[in-house]
C-alpha cells in the first residue's frame, strides 16, 4: 500500500503568496528573490519550511545548520524550493529554570510560524530533549505535510576504560564524590571524556527516547532514531528527508494522517521496549493532545504492562546509542515487537507505507544490544501508572531503572517543602534519614518549580551512600532526566502547588508503594487528610507578568500532558489574507 490522497499537479498553497501576477504576488516573490532565487523557482513547485532549532546555546543541535543544507539538497532535487527558519531552540543543559517551561512557548512558535508563512510542507530539524516534542505538537496543530529529522546521538564516551553515559554518569560520579569514592580531579577530568562529538545525549535519555518515539509514530524515515550525529549516513537520512517531504506534500500526507491511535499505541510499546525516559510520557500526552486523540496515563500502564525491555542501553542497561546504531537501530525493535503481536502493522509512516513494510526485514546484529524476548533485560518495560490517595490523577515510575528490592515498601516519609529546602538539609549527618525512609519532595509541578524541572531523582543523603545504599524510593511532582535511574516515583498528580494531596505530607507519615498492586498510599487518617486539605494554602504565588505569568496561568497538570490549555487540538492551516 502507498499512501497518496490528492492528484498532482495541483495548486498550493504556497501559490496563494506566489502563484499569480497582482501586486500582492509580485510584492511576495520580488522580496524573495533578493535571496538569488530564480524566478522559475516560484512555479508552483512545492515550498517546503526547514524548521531549525539550531543554535550554539542548545550544544547537542549546534550542527543543525550542516544538516539542513544536506536537506536543502534533497528539497532541491524532489522539484522542491527549500526555505529555512529559526525557531526557539530550548536546550536543556542551559535553560534556566527548567528547558521544560518553554516547550510550550517553542510549540507556539512553530505553530505560527508555519501557519503564516506560504509553506507546503515541513521538515523539523530536532534533537535536545524538548525540540523534539514541541516541534511535533507545532506541526500537528497547524497540520501540513511534515516530516522530522533528529541531530542523532553523541559518539559513545569513554574513561578510564569504561563507557561514559550523557547525564547517567554524571549522577554516577557526583554520588560517587558524596560518597568518598571519587576524587574531584578525576570528575573534572572524566568532564572532557563525556561530550567528545556533536549530537544529542547518548544515552536513553529523553532525546534519544524522543527520537524513537518520532520514529514509532511514524514521523521520521525508518531508521531516523539511532544514527551518530557525525555519522556520514546521519547527512544522508537529511538528505532522503528533503527528498520524500516533496513527495509527501504532492501526496498530501499530513500528520493527521500518521498520528493516530494505533500510531501512539505502538509508540508507548516502543519505549517500554527500549527503557525509554519518562518524559515520553508527558510528550506524548501532549502530542495527542493537538490531534484530538483522547491518549491517558492508563493507556501507558496497560500497553506497557506485557512489554519487556530489549534494548540494553543506559540508564537502565549497559551499552549506548552508537551501539545500538551498530546493531540494528530502532527498526529492530519495531520488528520484533511486531513479531510478538505487539505492534499495529498498518500504521502509516511517512514513507507513505504501513510501518511493517519498513521494518519486516531488520536484521539485529549484536544481541546483547538488542536482547531477544527470552533474554530480556527486565519482563516489563512499560511505565507503572501509580495511583491512591497520595496521587489521585496518578503518578509514574519507570520500572527497568528501578530496584527490585523496593518495589514494594512501607517507609516514613522525610519531606522537602521545595527544591531550596532538600539543597539545604540533604548533606545535614543530623538529619533523621536511613535507606528505608522515603524522601518526598513538594513543589516541583508545573506550576511550582515552574516548569517542572528534573529535580525528582534527588541525591541520597551521604551519610546512606557512604553504607554502600545506591538507591531509595523518591517520590515528587518533578520529573526526571531521562539519563536518571532509582526507584523514583515522578508526576505525582495533581501538583503540590494546586494544592494535590502530596502538599500535606508530613515528615514521619507512613507511605505504602506496591508497584505490582499500582498503588500510592499515604497512611494517614481520613479525617487528618481531609482537616490538613482544609488547612493547606497555597505557597506558589502567581508571577506578576510576561511569558512566566501567561506559563502559570495556563499550563495543565504532568497527567495531561504539560500543554497550554488554550493549546490544545488542531487548527489547521487557514490564514487571513495579508493587506498589502
Ligand atoms: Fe541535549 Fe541531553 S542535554 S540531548
Amino acid at each position: 500500500m502507498t499512501f497518496r490522497k490528492a492528484e498532482w499537479p495541483r495548486r498550493l498553497r504556497s501559490a496563494e503568496w506566489f502563484g499569480g501576477t497582482s501586486r500582492d504576488h509580485i510584492y511576495h516573490r520580488s522580496w524573495m528573490k533578493n535571496q538569488g532565487l530564480p524566478a522559475d523557482l516560484f512555479d508552483g513547485r512545492p515550498v517546503i519550511g526547514i524548521c531549525n532549532t539550531w543554535s550554539e546555546l542548545t550544544p547537542c543541535n549546534a550542527h543543525l545548520r550542516d544538516l539542513a543544507q544536506r536537506v536543502k539538497h534533497g528539497i532541491y532535487e524532489a522539484g522542491g524550493l527549500p526555505v529555512e527558519f529559526p525557531v526557539f531552540s530550548t536546550g536543556e543543559s542551559a535553560l534556566r529554570p527548567t528547558a521544560m517551561m518553554y516547550r510550550n512557548l517553542a510549540a507556539m512558535d512553530v505553530e505560527e510560524a508555519l501557519r503564516a508563512n506560504p509553506l507546503d510542507g515541513v521538515v523539523l530539524l530536532v534533537g535536545c530533549d524538548k525540540t523534539t516534542p514541541a516541534l511535533l505538537m507545532g506541526a500537528a496543530s497547524v497540520d501540513i505535510p511534515a516530516i522530522a529529522v533528529s541531530g542523532g546521538p553523541m559518539l559513545n564516551g569513554w574513561f578510564r576504560g569504561e563507557r561514559v553515559g550523557s547525564g547517567t554518569a554524571l549522577w554516577q560520579m557526583s554520588e560517587a564524590i558524596k560518597a568518598g569514592t571519587m576524587s574531584s580531579e578525576d570528575f573534572l577530568e572524566a568532564e572532557q571524556a563525556m561530550s567528545r562529538s556533536p549530537g544529542s545525549c547518548n544515552t536513553m535519555g529523553t532525546a534519544s527516547s524522543m527520537a524513537s518515539m518520532t520514529e514509532a509514530l511514524g514521523m521520521a524515515l525508518s531508521g531516523n532514531a539511532a544514527i551518530p550525529a557525525i555519522d556520514s549516513r546521519r547527512r544522508v537520512m537529511a538528505h532522503l528527508t528533503g527528498r520524500r517531504i516533496v513527495e509527501m506534500v504532492k501526496d498530501d500526507l499530513k500528520p493527521s494522517d500518521i498520528l493516530t491511535r494505533e500510531a501512539f499505541e505502538n509508540a508507548i510499546r516502543v519505549n517500554g521496549a527500549i527503557g525509554g525516559s519518562t518524559n515520553a510520557v508527558i510528550h506524548l500526552l501532549a502530542i495527542a493532545g493537538r490531534v484530538g486523540i483522547d491518549l491517558t496515563l492508563d493507556d501507558w500502564d496497560r500497553l506497557g504492562r506485557d512489554v519487556p525491555t530489549l534494548v540494553n542501553l543506559m540508564p537502565s542497561g549497559k551499552y549506548l546509542m552508537e551501539e545500538f546504531f551498530y546493531a540494528g537501530g530502532l527498526p529492530v525493535v519495531l520488528r520484533m515487537l511486531g513479531e510478538a503481536g505487539l505492534l499495529h502493522r498498518q500504521a502509516l509512516t511517512v514513507s507513505g507505507q504501513g510501518v511493517w513494510d519498513e521494518v519486516e526485514g531488520a536484521r539485529n546484529w549484536n544481541e546483547d544490544v538488542i536482547r531477544p524476548v527470552d533474554k530480556a533485560l527486565t519482563a516489563q518495560g512499560g511505565i507503572a501508572v501509580l495511583r491512591g490517595n497520595l496521587a489521585p490523577g496518578g503518578a509514574i515510575l519507570k520500572p527497568s531503572a528501578a530496584s527490585p528490592h523496593l518495589m514494594q515498601h512501607r517507609g516514613r516519609a522525610v519531606v522537602f517543602e521545595d527544591i531550596d529546602d532538600y539543597k539545604a538539609r540533604i548533606g545535614d549527618e543530623a538529619l533523621d534519614i536511613d535507606e528505608t525512609s522515603i524522601m518526598v519532595l513538594k513543589n516541583c509541578g508545573p506550576r511550582g518549580y515552574p516548569g517542572m524541572a528534573e529535580v525528582g531523582n534527588m541525591g541520597l543523603p551521604p551519610k546512606v551512600l557512604r553504607k554502600g545504599i545506591t538507591d531509595m524510593i523518591r517520590i515528587s511532582d518533578a520529573r526526571m532526566s531521562g539519563t536518571a535511574y532509582g526507584t523514583v516515583i515522578l508526576h505525582t498528580s495533581p501538583e503540590a502547588a494546586i494544592g494535590g494531596p502530596l502538599a500535606i505530607v508530613r515528615t514521619g507519615d507512613m507511605i505504602e508503594v506496591d508497584v505490582a498492586a499500582r498503588r500510592l498510599h499515604l497512611d494517614v487518617a481520613e479525617h487528618e487528610i481531609v482537616a490538613r486539605l482544609a488547612a493547606w494554602r497555597p505557597t506558589v504565588q502567581a508571577p506578576a507578568s510576561g511569558y512566566a505569568r501567561l506559563f502559570h496561568t495556563h499550563v495543565e497538570g504532568a497527567d495531561t500532558g504539560a500543554d497550554f490549555d488554550f493549546l490544545k487540538g488542531r487548527r489547521g492551516n487557514e490564514v487571513p489574507r495579508d493587506s498589502h
